[in-house]
Formats: structure tokens, C-alpha cells, sequence
């Protein structure tokens, strides 16, 4: 079954916990994540560092470090459950349907390598069929496809003799080389300087429309989901605090996170009038994390229902959710900006 010819969400996560052991006990990266990609979303992730972004997508295709495991839920992908998923069928799914870019591209490129052989390699594993001329002659076309300038002479070239914006380009290649249904792109221009980040962003959302590809796009960069991204999640805590498509979720956040995430933004805050202001205070420290809403010691709406319980994800419209007490319609709280008639779900 083509899972792009479905009306419904190609990813489906669901309840996911994943968890570390360290030697300070077990730690809590994602704390019960849930959510859906849709068809053609660029769905952008973003939070303050060690919100549980990255572990997010690393649990997607089981790409965890040792001390890491996946402690519940469920990430349906065409109809199956990757985190059931035997390990050969999963490689499978690797690469061939969900493919990923990293921070830095050094990470997945073998520096001994001049990088026309590499890509080819990549089409090669998965499309054992081809022949070798027919593999170069692809690897030509992708390597044009990201606008590498003179891809026959740089075919040759070796990882080092590239700067880092063409060399994020290569690993673009390699990832889209089996035209995968998803593109993971976790933080992939926060290593280039900002007009090669400008450029890599335009070659991605050019690719998502060319390739008929889905996109998760894990960033700090409010700015970049705001170019970018169709819908968006924020995460904080190893939770989802708030999701919806990005003009809504910008235009009038629902969580007093995102409200504060928005406001140290220059440019976003200043096209509101906002005053630009950063979250006083830090995320808190994952070994321990607080009972009840993590955001709520940084959280000037903060009641103490908020530290006592975690909130439950309340559903304004169905394309809007959002984990802040400030929804129950019950909530004992006055001069309350956040309030939409949330529903829990
Ligand atoms: N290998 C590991 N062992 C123990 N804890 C880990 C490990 N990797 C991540 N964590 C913890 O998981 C939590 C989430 O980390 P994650 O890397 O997903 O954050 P992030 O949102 O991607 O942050 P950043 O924006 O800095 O990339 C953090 O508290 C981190 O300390
Ligand atoms: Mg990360």
C-alpha cells in the first residue's frame, strides 16, 4: 500500500516515552508525545534546548544511543508500528521511505570518500537493479537537483574540499536519493552562517513540493518555522505544549510558552508591538523533572494546580491543541489571555 495515496497522516505517534539510563537514575526525554504528519506538512518542531525535539525524531526510526529505549507508545508509519518494527524490515524503512538530515553534515559523510561515489552508493544499496553508469547519471541529476554548481567535476571531490552549506547539500542528495515519503531535517542550517541557511531552507521547500515528500523540521529558529513550516509543535519538558497550523499558533499563541517563546523573537515580537523579552529562568533539569506542567516554575500564570498536576491536552477546533490549565473551562484563573473554549481530549 503507497501510504501517499492515503487521506490519513503518513506518521502517527502516539503516547511515545522514550528514556535514558544515566548514571543519575532514569531520565524522561519525551514524556507522552503525540502527534500525526500529514501529507506534504512541513511540521516544524521547535522548544529551548533538551525539550525532547531531537529524541523525538531519533525514536522515530530507533536511532537511539545505547543508554536509550523506547518505554511505550506507538509510531505508525504505513500502517505499521516502527517501534514493533523487526530491525530488518526497519533499515528498510530507513533511508528507502524516512530519511534524515543532520546538524552537521560531517556526521554523515565518510571524509575518505570523494562524495559522487557516495551518493551513488546510497542509490546503489537501495536500488540494487541499476547499473553503474545508471547510478552515476542519477547521482549527476541529484547533485543538480541541490544545486551543487558543476556536479560532473565535483563528482569527484572529496567531503573536505566543500564548504559547509554545499556539503549540507550533499547529504540533502543522499537523503532524498530514494525519494523517501518523510525528510527528517534536524537543525540542518544552524551550523551555516545565515545566507547558506536562507538558501538551504528555499532547496527544502522546494524539494518538498518536487518530491511530493512530508517534512519534520526540528529547530530553535522561530523565524525559519515561520518561512517554512505549515503546521507546528512546541515541545518543552518532553511534552507537547502547544500545536496547530504556524499563522495560527503565531498569530494568537494558546500556551504562555509559545506566548514567551514569540516574544524573544525580534522580528516576530516587533510585528506585533510586542516588547522583545526572553523566559527568565531555565528548562528544567530532565533527571528531576517537576510534577506537574514543567513550564510552570518559569510560568508567570501559574497557579498551584499547574505544579501539582500535568495538564491534559485540551482541543480547541481539532486543529488546535494545546497542555495548559489556563483551557479547562473550569479554570479558576481571571484575566486569562489564553482562553478559546478548549475542550479536553
Ligand atoms: N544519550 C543521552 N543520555 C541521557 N540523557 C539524554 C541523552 N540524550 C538526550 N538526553 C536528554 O534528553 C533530553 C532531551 O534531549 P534532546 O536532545 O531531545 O533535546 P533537544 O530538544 O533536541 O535540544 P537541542 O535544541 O539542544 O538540540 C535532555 O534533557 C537530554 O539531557
Ligand atoms: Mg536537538
Amino acid at each position: 500500500m503507497n501510504a501517499r495515496s492515503e487521506p490519513n497522516p503518513i506518521l502517527s505517534v502516539r503516547n511515545l516515552r522514550t528514556v535514558f539510563e544515566t548514571g543519575d537514575g532514569l531520565v524522561e526525554a519525551v514524556r507522552g508525545v503525540s502527534f500525526d504528519l500529514r501529507h506534504k506538512d512541513v511540521l516544524g518542531i521547535v522548544g529551548e534546548s533538551g525539550s525532547g525535539k531531537t529524541v523525538t525524531s531519533m525514536s522515530i526510526l530507533r536511532l537511539l544511543p545505547p543508554n536509550g529505549f523506547i518505554a511505550g507508545g506507538e509510531i505508525i508509519f504505513d500502517g505499521s508500528d516502527l517501534v514493533k518494527m523487526g530491525t530488518r524490515v526497519l533499515r528498510r524503512v530507513r533511508g528507502n521511505r524516512i530519511a534524515m538530515v543532520f546538524q552537521d553534515p560531517m556526521t554523515s559523510l565518510n571524509p575518505l570518500m570523494p562524495i559522487g561515489k557516495q551518493v551513488g552508493e546510497m542509490i546503489a544499496e537501495h536500488r540494487r537493479d541499476m547499473s553503474a553508469s545508471a547510478v552515476k547519471a542519477e547521482v549527476l541529476r541529484l547533485l543538480k537537483l541541490v544545486s551543487i554548481p558543476e556536479p560532473d567535476v565535483r563528482y569527484n571531490s572529496y567531503p573536505h574540499e566543500f564548504s559547509g552549506g554545499m556539503r549540507q547539500r550533499v547529504t540533502i542528495a543522499m537523503a532524498i536519493a530514494c525519494e523517501p515519503d518523510i525528510l527528517i531535517a534536524d537543525e540542518p542550517t544552524t551550523a551555516l552562517d545565515v545566507t547558506i541557511q536562507e538558501q538551504i531552507l528555499i532547496l527544502l521547500g522546494g524539494l518538498r513540493d518536487r518530491l511530493d515528500m512530508s517534512v519534520m523540521f526540528i529547530t530553535h529558529d522561530l523565524g525559519v518555522v515561520a518561512e517554512l513550516c505549515t503546521r507546528v509543535i512546541v515541545m518543552y519538558g518532553g511534552l507537547i505544549m502547544e500545536e496547530g497550523s504556524t499563522a495560527d499558533v503565531f498569530e494568537r499563541p494558546m500556551h504562555p510558552y509559545t506566548a514567551g517563546l514569540l516574544a524573544s523573537v525580534p522580528n516576530l515580537a516587533s510585528d506585533k508591538g510586542q516588547k522583545l523579552s526572553s523566559i527568565s529562568g531555565s528548562p528544567p533539569d530532565m533527571t528531576h523533572p517537576p510534577t506537574g506542567c514543567p513550564y510552570s516554575p518559569r510560568c508567570g500564570h501559574a497557579r498551584n494546580l499547574c505544579g501539582a498536576y500535568v495538564p491534559p491536552m485540551f482541543d480547541a477546533d481539532g486543529e488546535r491543541k494545546s497542555s495548559c490549565w489556563l483551557l479547562a473551562s473550569e479554570a479558576p484563573f481571571e484575566d486569562n489571555p489564553f482562553k478559546r473554549g478548549g475542550r479536553d481530549v
